[in-house]
């Protein structure tokens, strides 16, 4: 098999692939519980009456496209539930989905989700450090879009890289509100005149977070509203793979030419922090079963008390036997203790906390894999 197709029972999931046409067709045409992520921006149906203006009088170049229009809100409310039902059904069990927009059509998409079987999980507000001005002071500047974030029902196990987002956040749990630039400068895509390729390109910034976040290297994310593909560019470059949908042809010329100039990161910088339960248990008896501690070794702790080794893998101090953990507790007068950094070692005249053999272990678990 190779990176560009994947199967399914008889289908074949389209790998790394932009597909033309209709999402809602494309979609249904693909295998059912094959894709780990959606991630979708859809038409906000902005209903612009009118050209807009600056106040030097020059035109603003809005969102006009054909592809934005929608009769009614019915017709609207119809096309997001017939491609969110579709979406629903590309999902595996434990998927999730996000979807982009602004309040235009924001809470008529909430509604939908919901009434689609999707669970939502959080909404994000994307709060833009460079928006566009209100040219017309009636309204306050629209400084922000918003994302929500679905599991496929409720009780999926969906991935959330807690660690990651955290440590991407300077070590600070990540918030629902992130403080990003709109796209511009060298990442804005121009046609040959010039002109904006695409009117919503949105930033590779929010979408690194996003697949940071929740989903894996190697997981599958579809984006079934893919215009530039920057959900394509990011997945590349973070070593998952992707599927695209677009209707229009110009569209897909330019982000296949964006794709196809994307690096992917090297597979050891694509590890995340992950989360301390994520990781294998190793049982302390481990490091005796294979010589790193021998039984009637001497352990101590950072407040001086001293247990000793059993060959079965517990610990004796102050004539109490038990796990790291219990003896640790009593010792300390506790109600727990961890044992993995509350004990340490002998090693070269310095002590060392037990733990750092049990990563030893976990790192040669992780090559082997
Ligand atoms: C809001 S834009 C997405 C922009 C994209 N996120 C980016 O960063 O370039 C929505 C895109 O969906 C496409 N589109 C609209 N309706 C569609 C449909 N029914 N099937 C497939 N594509 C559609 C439009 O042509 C447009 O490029």
């Amino acid at each position: 098999m190779n990176a560009m197709t994947k199967t399914k029972g008889t289908q074949v999931l389209p790998l790394n692939t932009i597909l033309a046409g209709d999402c809602i067709e494309q979609m249904n045409s693909l295998p059912a519980e094959s894709v780990d992520l959606i991630f979708a921006d859809p038409p906000y149906n902005l209903q612009l009456r009118g050209d807009l203006h600056r106040p030097d009088n020059s035109r603003v170049d809005a969102v006009d496209d054909h592809w934005d229009q929608f009769a009614s809100f019915q017709v609207y409310d119809d096309f997001t539930r017939a491609w969110l039902k579709a979406a629903h059904r590309l999902l595996k069990p434990n998927g999730a989905i996000w979807v982009i927009g602004s309040y235009h059509n924001i809470f008529r998409v909430g509604a939908s989700l919901q009434d689609a079987g999707y669970w939502i999980l959080n909404d994000v507000v994307w709060r833009k450090s460079n928006p566009m001005p209100n040219f017309r002071g009636k309204r306050f500047t629209n400084a922000h879009e918003t994302m929500i974030w679905a599991s496929k029902s409720e009780g999926a196990k969906y991935t959330f890289n807690y660690e990651a987002l955290k440590a991407l956040n300077e070590g600070i749990q990540m918030r629902s509100d992130w403080v990003l630039p709109i796209c511009n400068g060298g990442e804005r895509l121009k046609d040959a005149n010039g002109d904006k390729a695409h009117p919503t390109q949105k930033p590779m910034s929010l979408l690194h977070r996003v697949l940071v976040g929740s989903t894996n290297p190697g997981d599958v994310v579809l984006d079934p509203f893919f215009g530039t593909g920057t959900t394509g560019a990011v997945a590349k470059m973070l070593g998952r793979d992707w599927i695209g949908i677009e209707r229009e042809e110009s569209y897909r010329e330019v982000a296949t030419r964006r794709i196809a100039d994307v690096r992917a990161f090297d597979r050891s910088a694509l590890e995340v922090t992950r989360a301390k339960r994520a990781e294998p248990r190793v049982p302390f008896g481990q490091l005796v079963e294979r010589g790193m501690l021998s039984p009637g070794e001497t352990l101590v702790s950072p407040t001086g008390k001293i247990a000793r080794v059993r060959a079965d893998g517990t610990l004796v101090g102050d004539g109490v036997k038990g796990s790291i953990h219990q003896v640790g507790a009593h010792l300390e007068g506790a109600p727990s203790c961890n044992g993995w950094t509350y004990w340490q070692f002998r090693k070269d005249g310095k002590t060392v906390p037990i733990d750092v053999l049990r990563q030893q272990i976990r790192a040669e678990m992780a090559d082997r894999a």
